[in-house]
């Protein structure tokens, strides 16, 4: 038995040092940390449990039956972060540079089966040289296995991925379909297809860094959320986002004790919004004071800073801010803002977290760029996602509320269940300049001179103030609140949407002739029977 186990031991070792040390010190000398280092800085210490560390690869051709290596380039498991469980994978670049192959996909295939039927989170951190060469398409069936249940398990368990490293080809649709994509400045790339192809087809120069490092996918394509300055920083970012998700579709998110009082009110919100509403401010200032401790975890911080989207406490509780920034572009919804919110509501919808709107929006940017590039159709995405969205949903409008983005901005009409609106509020289809020259286009070219703005009487169009007198009778708002009082408003409210039940109409549903019955056992139609048949 004794020596079973020193075996045992012996194996484990083997297995421990993947690819070899001279692989290892090679990755540290890129910056880089080794696979099981880096689960040892994402998990509780001693958390994990590594499944399947002696599965090896089954691949004969190229000479590789006499390479094998323990744990065949992937290691997996679970753990936990900050006490919770965590499914995870990490892949070895020192194996095959982390190269897929089928007994690869095969280990993440079994965490991500596991992570579903047990309602846990899967953390995978990538770090690969794409599909293993040497073993051809059996490798691209690999991946296919892993998209479908990265498909199936969207927004039913979270899924977040590390890119540490390549992540070239097909490769990176994995990620593509999880929720956060956290990457490292320096050392990480993503790219459908790499520099020499890009000369090959459309003969640009380009580095890797520029066409798919960090700073390129967080500001300007928006596939990485987050752009970390080392792989340790970027590890103890997801540890944080664990804060505020739960682990499931069917949990609430954790709770987190808080010294911030609930009914703290902070004065300096009086002075953040301008007189002049064409002057800007800063939205997170707002956001900043009104939320717990004032800690806001931004996502997509580089990308579409027009919208600003990010988790916060609320009185211990979870919450998705959604807000606009009018120190960016006024804080107008243009595409890339559109995008990036929709996907976020949806997220925080997906996963029971309450979303809290800041609005102070002009409307949706014009121009031929614009609308060429879809901003229908994309503008339509944060419609829908906040339309369709079942959470507590808590609204402040803090000066402008223009035209369709008013609707689209978590409006009454769209379900808002409480929307409060600050002295400073204008509710109106557009502004007021923009009002007069359409209404007296005549008269002001009539006269030969240009529009004097603002003009004496008002800078304000008559039914722009949310406090009208007589007082509102339109329930577009629910209260005109005290700037100072937000903070307690707001957690009064989440407080008194604990229990809220909505839904939407049912959209998909098994065919009949998978369930046997209609919905809800209705009997089948004859169109249903007959495919029933066939
Ligand atoms: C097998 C691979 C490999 C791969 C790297 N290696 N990629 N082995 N299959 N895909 C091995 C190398 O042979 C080397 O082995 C070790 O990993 C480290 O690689 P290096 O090239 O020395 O490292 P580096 O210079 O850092 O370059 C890393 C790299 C490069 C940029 C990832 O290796 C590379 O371009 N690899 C090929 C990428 C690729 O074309 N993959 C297929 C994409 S198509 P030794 O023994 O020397 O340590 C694809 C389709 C997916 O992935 C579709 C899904 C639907």
């Amino acid at each position: 038995m004794r020596v079973k186990l020193e075996h045992l031991e012996t194996l484990r070792r083997q297995a421990e040092l993947g690819g070899g040390e001279k692989r290892i010190k090679a990755q540290h000398a890129r910056g880089k940390l080794a696979a099981r280092e880096r689960l040892d800085v994402l998990l509780d210490p001693g958390s994990l449990v590594e499944l399947d560390r002696f599965v090896v690869h089954r691949a004969t051709d190229f000479g590789l039956d006499k390479e094998k290596y323990l744990g065949d380039g992937v290691v997996t498991g679970y753990g936990a972060i900050h006490g919770r469980l965590v499914y995870v994978f990490s892949q070895d670049f020192t194996v095959f540079g982390g190269s897929l192959s089928e007994a690869h996909a095969e280990k993440i295939v079994k965490i991500m089966d596991m992570a579903l039927k047990n309602g846990a989170p899967v953390v995978g951190l990538s770090d690969s040289g794409g599909a293993r060469i040497q073993e051809g398409v059996v490798s691209l069936g690999g991946y296919a296995d892993i998209f479908l249940r990265n498909t199936l398990a969207s927004g039913v368990i979270p899924q977040i991925s590390a890119i540490l490293g390549p992540c070239a080809g097909g490769a990176v649709y994995s990620p593509a379909i999880t929720d956060f994509i956290y990457m490292v400045q320096g050392t990480s790339y993503m790219f459908v297809t790499g520099p020499n192809v890009v000369k090959t087809v459309t003969h640009e120069d380009v580095t890797m860094e520029e066409l798919g490092g960090a700073a390129t996918h967080a500001a300007r394509s928006g596939v990485a959320h987050f752009a970390l300055k080392s792989e340790v920083e970027c590890l103890h970012r997801i540890r944080k986002l664990f804060e505020y998700i739960p682990q499931n579709n069917a949990e609430d998110p954790p709770y987190r004790q808080t010294d911030d009082p609930f009914d703290r009110g902070d004065e300096d919100l009086l002075d953040l919004v301008p007189d002049n509403p064409n002057k800007p401010y800063d939205m997170r200032d707002v956001i900043s004071r009104v939320i717990d401790d004032g800690e806001f975890y931004e996502v997509h911080a580089d990308y579409a800073g027009n919208i600003l989207c990010g988790f916060a406490h609320m009185g211990g509780h979870s919450v998705g801010i959604v807000a606009n920034q009018p120190a960016v572009l006024a804080g107008v919804l243009d595409i890339d803002a559109a995008v990036k919110g929709a996907r976020f509501v949806r997220f925080c919808d997906a996963f029971n977290i309450p979303l809290l709107t800041f609005e102070d929006v002009p409307g949706f940017l014009p121009g031929v760029a614009q609308e060429h590039g879809g901003i229908i159709r994309h503008g339509a995405k944060l419609l829908y996602a906040f339309c369709e969205a079942t959470v507590p949903k808590v609204t402040i409008i803090t000066r402008k509320a223009y035209g369709g983005a008013y609707d689209v901005m978590s409006s009454k009409h769209i379900r808002g269940d409480l929307n409060y609106a600050w002295p400073t509020a204008e509710i109106a289809v557009m502004g007021a300049k923009g009002a007069v020259e359409i209404l007296y286009r005549r008269e002001i070219a009539g006269s030969g001179m240009a529009m004097r703005w603002p003009p004496r009487s008002s800078r304000n169009t008559p039914n722009a103030s949310p406090i009208p007198s007589p007082p509102p009778r339109r329930r577009f708002v629910d209260d005109v609140i005290d700037h100072v009082e937000t903070r307690a408003r707001v957690i009064s409210a989440f407080d008194m949407l604990q229990n809220k039940r909505d839904s939407n109409p049912p959209k998909a549903r098994q065919h009949p002739a998978v369930a046997g019955s209609a919905p809800g056992g209705l009997p089948l139609t004859p169109e249903e029977a007959c495919f029933t048949l066939r």
